[in-house]
C-alpha cells in the first residue's frame, strides 16, 4: 500500500479562469496548457492500518496548516471510493522548484498526490479517470496527468464526471521553450481560487472574457497542430492579457501585476520589435513566463536577465506526463 509518483507542473496557453461547481471543481470554460519538464512534484503515499491520522510532510518539513487540511480532505475522496475508510497515510511530497523560485505549483503537487495515492491503493484507474480525481485537488492539475500540450475539457454534466483531460499532442510534437521569469516580488495576497471566484461573482469583463474563449481554443489547437509558433504566442498572450483584465473589472478590483511584471511584459514587446518571435503569458500572481524558439535562447535570456527586477530565469521543454517511480 505504497507508491511514488511524479508530475510536472503546467502553465496554461488558455487559462482556466473560473468554476461553475466550486466543490467539484467544474470550470466555466475548457482550458489548454503545456507541461513543463523545469518544474515537478514527487509524493510517496503509503497507506498503514495502524495510522489513527493522515500525516504530510512537505520537503522534510512536516504541514499542520490548512495545506495539511487541503491534502487529507483530498485523501478522503479516494477512501471513500475505495470503500477504505479509516485507512490513513504518510505522504511525503518534495518539489522541485529551484529555491526562491517562487513557483510552487499546485499543478504538479496534485497531479502526484493523485497518482501515488491511486497507485498505493491499487485502483487501477486509467488517465481519464485519474485526470477526474486530480481535478477535485486543484482544477489546474487535472492537465498535469499527461505531457504535451493538453486540454482540460470543461463537460456539462452536473457531477462532472464529462470534466477531465485529454492530451492534445504529445511532449516531442514541437521542441518550444518556456522562461519562468522570478522576480523580486511580494507575496500574492490573492490566491487564484478567490481571485477567481470573485471574478466570476463581480467582474463585469466576465461575460466578454467567456464569450470569446471558443475561438482562441480551436485557433489554439490549429496553431498547435500546425506548430505555427507566432500565432500560438499571439493567441496566448491576447489570452493572459483578457483573463487578467477581468480583475480589473471586479469588485473590489484587483491585479497580480507589479511593476517588475510590466517591465517583463515590456521586454518581451522589444524583443518582438527587433525581430525575435517571444510572447509572454502570466497566471495568478507577478512572475511571468515567456514562450520562445530554441534558436532564440541566448538574446531571450540576455534580455530578461537585463530587466529590472528579475531575478532568476529558469528554462523549461516540453514536458511528459506522470511516472511512477
Ligand atoms: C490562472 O488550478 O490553482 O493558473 O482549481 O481553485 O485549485 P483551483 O485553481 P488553480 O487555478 C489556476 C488558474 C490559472 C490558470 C490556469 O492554470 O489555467
Amino acid at each position: 500500500m505504497r507508491a511514488t509518483a511524479k508530475a510536472h507542473t503546467n502553465i496554461a496557453l488558455i487559462k482556466y479562469w473560473g468554476k461553475r461547481n466550486e466543490e467539484l471543481i467544474l470550470p466555466t470554460n475548457s482550458s489548454l496548457s503545456v507541461t513543463l519538464d523545469g518544474f515537478y512534484t514527487e509524493t510517496t503515499v503509503h497507506f498503514k492500518e495502524e495510522l489513527e491520522r493522515d500525516s504530510f510532510m512537505l520537503n522534510g518539513t512536516e504541514i499542520t496548516d490548512v495545506a495539511y487540511d487541503r491534502v487529507t480532505n483530498y485523501l478522503q475522496l479516494f477512501r471513500t471510493y475505495a470503500g477504505r475508510e479509516g485507512l490513513f497515510a504518510e505522504v511525503h511530497s518534495t518539489n522541485k522548484v529551484p529555491t526562491a523560485a517562487g513557483f510552487a505549483s499546485s499543478a504538479s503537487g496534485f497531479a502526484a498526490l493523485a497518482a501515488a495515492t491511486a497507485n498505493a491503493l491499487q485502483l487501477d484507474l486509467d488517465y481519464t479517470a485519474l485526470s477526474r480525481f486530480t481535478r477535485q485537488g486543484s482544477g489546474s492539475a487535472c492537465r498535469s496527468i499527461y505531457g504535451g500540450f493538453v486540454q482540460w475539457e470543461m463537460g456539462q454534466l452536473d457531477d462532472g464526471s464529462d470534466s477531465y483531460a485529454i492530451p492534445v499532442a504529445p511532449q516531442n510534437h514541437w521542441d518550444l521553450r518556456v522562461a519562468a521569469v522570478v522576480l523580486t516580488a511580494k507575496e500574492k495576497d490573492v490566491s487564484s481560487r478567490v481571485g477567481m471566484k470573485r471574478t466570476v461573482d463581480t467582474s463585469v469583463f466576465y461575460d466578454g472574457w467567456l464569450e470569446s474563449l471558443p475561438k482562441d481554443l480551436s485557433e489554439m489547437k490549429d496553431g498547435i497542430a500546425a506548430k505555427d509558433f507566432e500565432k500560438v504566442g499571439g493567441i496566448a498572450e491576447a489570452n493572459c492579457l483578457k483573463m487578467h483584465a477581468t480583475t480589473l473589472g471586479a469588485i473590489p478590483p484587483f491585479t497580480y501585476w507589479q511593476d517588475t511584471t510590466m517591465s517583463v511584459m515590456e521586454t518581451v514587446q522589444q524583443l518582438r520589435k527587433d525581430g525575435i518571435p517571444a510572447y509572454f503569458t502570466i497566471d495568478a500572481g507577478p512572475n511571468v513566463k515567456v514562450l520562445y524558439q530554441p534558436e532564440d535562447e541566448a538574446k531571450v535570456l540576455q534580455q530578461l536577465e537585463a530587466t529590472n527586477g528579475v531575478t532568476e530565469v529558469i528554462v523549461s521543454k516540453v514536458g511528459e506526463g506522470i511516472s511512477y517511480l
